[in-house]
């Protein structure tokens, strides 16, 4: 599947639940949060037709998310078989982190049965090593549990795990370099990430935004110039850097300043409510949940997924005024 202006589309975004045990500021509004009922989530079967139909028409990455992915009962039933599905070579899952460490079975981790079942790389979110600071930005008391599912992850083998601290103004600032020297000492790649308006919440403020340009400054200062490694990409718009001196590789993730953050966007979303959406800055959605539920045939569901790609814009809205309809969480970050 090609757009308008040329981008690729060989990724899919999967959310697989709205809910989440944790409240980060950026992502939810702190007042009780209203899920959506169980009939108004697609099914397993549901998602993996989908993604088979993604698969035949060029999607061959996918990555599971939520809200909290791996809240969703039955989740590595549904990742094993992913593998499966013709087309589809790399299988990725985003995670706050705090269920990683947890048995599934006796002597088996959620992060171990996620990875036998096919998973290959993790993005777990750690904005902080402060525990005190982890529960104001994500309003639950899980920093230990996060650190455990971390370990959890280094255990059980994953191809590749990576960092994401999202840069809040006044709240992880000082965290840069703990960050990067807690990723160096485990051999992870860490990503500095810009606050998207993605959330009505006020915490989305300029007073709270750190652009990443200042991350990389402030990190230079104490490393010395950081060494660009264009070549070297994950799936998503991040840009790599070595640290000079040492074999560990640091991301930015500028979706607000980077003005070319958008010319290698290969990405499609399929929230777990059943909508397709062309770009995460974008109001845009459709609703395949419908056709799916009346019957459509694959030939049909395909013509779908043509069709919302051919709508995809060219960059997304971010700078202006967007409204986005729907918090994060019911996104799939
Ligand atoms: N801006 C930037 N990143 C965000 N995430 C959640 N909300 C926001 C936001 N408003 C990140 C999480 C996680 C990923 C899935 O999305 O920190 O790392
Ligand atoms: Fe949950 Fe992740 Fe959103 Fe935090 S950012 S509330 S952990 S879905």
């Amino acid at each position: 599947m090609e757009d308008r202006f040329g981008h690729r589309i060989s990724y899919l975004r999967v959310s697989i639940t709205d809910r989440c045990n944790e409240r980060c500021t950026y992502c939810m509004p702190q007042e009780l949060q209203e899920w959506l009922p169980r009939e108004g989530i697609l099914t397993f079967e549901e998602t993996l037709r989908l993604i088979r139909i993604a698969a035949e028409l060029g999607v061959s990455k996918i990555r599971i998310t939520g809200g909290e992915p791996l809240t969703r009962r039955g989740v590595v039933d549904l990742i094993r078989q992913l593998p499966k599905i013709p087309g589809l070579d790399d299988i990725g899952l985003s995670t706050n982190g705090t269920l990683l460490a947890r048995p599934v079975e006796p002597n088996l981790t959620m992060a171990a049965a996620l990875r036998a079942a096919g998973v290959r790389s993790v993005n777990i979110s750690l904005d902080t090593l402060d525990p005190d600071a982890y529960s104001q930005i994500t309003g639950r008391d899980l920093h230990g549990q996060v650190l455990d599912g971390i370990e959890a992850a280094i255990a059980a083998g994953f191809d590749q795990i990576k960092l994401n601290a999202v840069l809040m103004r006044g709240r992880n600032e000082d965290q840069l370099i703990p960050l990067i020297e807690f990723g160096a000492r485990r051999n992870l790649i860490l990503r500095f990430i810009e606050m998207m308006p993605v959330s009505t919440s006020e915490v989305l403020d300029e007073r709270n935004f750190v652009p990443i340009f200042e991350a990389k400054r402030a990190i230079e200062a104490r490393f010395g110039s950081l060494i660009p490694e264009p070549q070297f990409h994950t799936n998503g718009p991040a840009t790599y850097y070595q640290i000079p001196g040492r074999q560990q590789r640091v991301g930015f993730i500028g979706a607000m300043t980077n003005l070319h953050f958008c010319e290698s966007c290969n990405k499609l979303r399929l929230t777990c409510d059943g909508k397709l959406r062309p770009c995460l800055g974008s109001y845009l959605e459709f609703d395949i949940m419908k056709p799916l539920r009346a019957g459509a045939s694959d030939d049909e569901l395909r013509q779908f997924f043509i069709d919302v790609v051919d709508r995809k814009p060219e960059q997304h809205d971010f700078r202006n005024n967007y409204q986005p309809n729907r918090k994060m969480i019911a996104i799939g970050g």
